[in-house]
């Protein structure tokens, strides 16, 4: 039966949902299909990305979020420009090659060109030599081609989830949280020439498996170029607290994205899937594990440690009070345990995005 449905060129919304459901011997022959998939089409390598959360101020209020701008128990911070580039000089000399620029949202001017600063700063200190990613939520149009040509050449804007109607049921229901509008967004980005990153939240209250399903096909229609997707974590300050009675367990949260991980893989073969940190918060070895069944990329976090346990989107939360170095060098050791390579002052570009650009 799953043997049938691994041996096709395309999946069906009927046959995600199946392999979704394996268990046991299937579940093990999807994962050997999907690190088959892996190696032949991106190798055994895993890409560093070094991930800087300069600001957890956000103008937003989505319902799960734990730096929501209605929660008032979260101490705001501003990385200093000096500390960001601080930062990103550790990322070049570690040898991660690229970076990526995260916060809540905000869009005023004096945030706009405060990136769009940065971003011309870190190309010159850094002779072109690292690659910029930003996350940085829904802007206009303009001012991602601002942050484009400043020299970022990358994007990650999660749709969260590709139902608009759970999509409402996660957000309030106001302008500022459009379904539609982050689908332009996304939109936009790709026109614009970014690597495009997007991703889904897995096992969130009222989600089913035909979502998920559906998920994984709006990312293979909208031709992404990377996907960061991880479990749903409660956080007790939200309002999405109140359906934690409703949720998979964790354990079974975590097989999900496995799952999801897997199936993406084998249905978008050349693109790049990071190994989240929402994986390793439930299971210690939980991105290595997303390594051997098909992600290909890893964010260490190098935001300066003194701000890090601000930015607690979900709790338990990993690797919050450790410094950079400590990070930095026990996870090559660990990529190696999941038996790929560490590709070292590689840039990894998205093999999709450099695909569908020639
Ligand atoms: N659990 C898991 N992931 C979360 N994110 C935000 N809140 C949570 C949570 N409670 C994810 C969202 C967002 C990304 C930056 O973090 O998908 O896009
Ligand atoms: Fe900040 Fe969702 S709460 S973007």
């Amino acid at each position: 039966m799953i043997e049938n449905i691994l041996n096709k060129d395309a999946f069906t919304s009927e046959d995600i949902v199946t392999l979704l459901s394996a268990e046991g011997t299937e579940k093990q022959l999807l994962f050997a299909k999907s690190a088959a998939v892996k190696e032949q089409h991106v190798q055994k390598k895993v890409y560093f990305r070094g991930l800087i959360e300069f600001s957890n101020i956000c103008r937003k209020d989505c319902l799960y979020c734990g730096i929501r701008k209605s929660n008032t128990t979260v101490n705001r911070y501003n990385v200093s420009d000096k500390e960001i580039l601080e930062a990103v000089d550790f990322a070049l000399k570690s040898k991660f090659a690229s970076v990526v620029l995260q916060s809540g949202e905000l869009e005023n001017t004096a945030f706009v060109d405060r990136v769009e600063n940065l971003l011309q700063k870190i190309s010159e200190q850094t002779e072109g030599k690292i690659r910029v990613t930003l996350s940085l939520g829904e802007q206009t149009e303009e001012t991602y081609k601002r942050w484009f040509n400043a020299g970022a050449q990358r994007f990650l804007l999660r749709i969260e989830t590709s139902n608009a109607d759970l999509y409402k049921k996660l957000h309030p229901n106001d302008s500022l949280h459009s379904f539609e509008q982050r689908l332009n967004c996304i939109r936009t980005l790709k026109s614009i020439g970014y690597q495009t990153g997007t991703g889904v939240m897995i096992g969130l209250p009222f989600q089913t498996t035909e979502d998920l399903a559906n998920d994984l096909l709006f990312f293979k229609e909208r031709g992404i170029d990377m996907i960061g997707m991880g479990p749903y974590i409660e956080h007790e300050d939200t309002p999405l607290y109140e359906f934690r009675d409703q949720l998979l367990p964790l354990k079974e949260r975590f097989e999900l994205s496995l799952k999801m991980i897997a199936v993406l893989r084998i249905m978008m073969k050349n693109i790049n899937i990071a190994a989240t940190t929402a994986l390793q918060a439930i299971d210690k070895m939980g991105r290595e594990k997303a390594l051997k069944i098909g992600a290909n990329v890893i964010m260490p976090n190098i935001t300066p440690g003194i701000y890090r346990n601000n930015y607690l989107l979900y709790q338990n939360k990993p690797c919050t009070d450790e410094n950079a170095d400590d990070c930095s060098q026990c996870l090559e050791a660990r990529v190696q345990m999941s038996g790929d390579e560490v590709a070292w002052d590689e840039w990894g570009d998205s093999k999709h995005f450099l695909e569908r650009r020639d």
